[in-house]
């Protein structure tokens, strides 16, 4: 695991974003996996600078996200198809149809999961995997006692990730209880994987997920198990971590490596 400890969560965002670029001008056709929340606002504000001002080209990407509210249709405010297209797609030069993000009305949820795994797959995989973490540990909605090997599926949401999320709702009653989510079997398939975490809330889940034992009941832990991943972190995130002093000195020491 590569885990770098940015100063600011602007430079967190720098980073990541940086890794983004880095894989669509090796492979501009990439297929990138992404996330919402407010963690990867400042990536996506500035993959939209890098559109804009640096000819960062999306057309021929292909996205999938990695899960969507139950019951929310795409024009609800707090649905991820609404958050996806204010804030990425709208200003970016990607096609309509290389978009993919779970349905959340759905007569048949059982088949729509179904068919989004064999999208993912029928695209050629997914190159870059992005993601955030919740303060319980999860990655996309795959709450404590998730299988490690777990595909597409609906998810009950933990009492935390409610009352987490409810900050986006008028009222907490309507934030929804069920979502789609990929599995950790799924995000475990991508390529290449970044996880961006800031914040104090997500210090605790963080040094979990990256010095802790491997767990279902963490599911960001199952990443120490991929061959090709990268924390990005800011300070306050990376407050808990036992060996921060040894991931800052591999930092520092990194242009010098062998
Ligand atoms: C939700 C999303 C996750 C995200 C998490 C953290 O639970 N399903 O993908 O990582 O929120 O959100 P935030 O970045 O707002 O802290």
């Amino acid at each position: 695991m590569e885990i770098i400890i940015q100063p600011t969560v602007e430079e967190m965002s720098k980073t990541a974003a940086r890794v983004v670029a880095r894989v669509l001008n090796t492979k501009p056709n990439a297929v990138l996996g992404l996330a919402t929340g407010s963690t990867p606002l400042g990536l996506y504000q500035e993959l939209v600078r890098m559109h804009r001002e640096d000819g960062l080209d999306f057309s021929q990407v292909t996205t999938f996200n990695l899960d969507e509210y139950v019951g929310l249709k795409k024009n609800h405010p707090q649905s991820y198809h609404y958050f996806m297209h204010e804030n990425l797609f709208k200003h970016i030069n990607i096609p309509k149809e290389n978009i993919h993000i779970p349905m959340g009305t759905t007569d048949n949820y059982a088949a729509f999961c179904q068919w989004y795994e064999q999208r993912i797959v029928q695209c050629g995989g997914i190159d870059l995997q992005v993601l955030g973490i919740g303060a319980d540990g999860h990655i996309a909605f795959n709450e404590p006692a998730s299988s490690l090997g777990s595909r597409t599926r609906i998810k009950t949401l933990a009492r935390q990730t409610i009352d987490d999320n409810a900050r986006f709702f008028s009222k907490p009653e309507e934030v929804p209880i069920y979502a789609i989510t990929m599995g950790v079997g799924t995000i475990m398939e991508a390529q290449k994987i970044i996880l961006l975490a800031n914040g104090t809330k997500k210090a605790a889940a963080v040094a979990a997920a990256i010095e802790g034992p491997v767990t279902g009941m963490i599911t960001a832990s199952a990443l120490q198990l991929h061959r090709d991943v990268m924390f990005i972190v800011d300070q306050e995130a990376a407050a808990d971590l036992k060996m921060r002093e040894y991931y800052q000195w591999i930092q520092a020491k990194m242009p010098d490596a062998p």
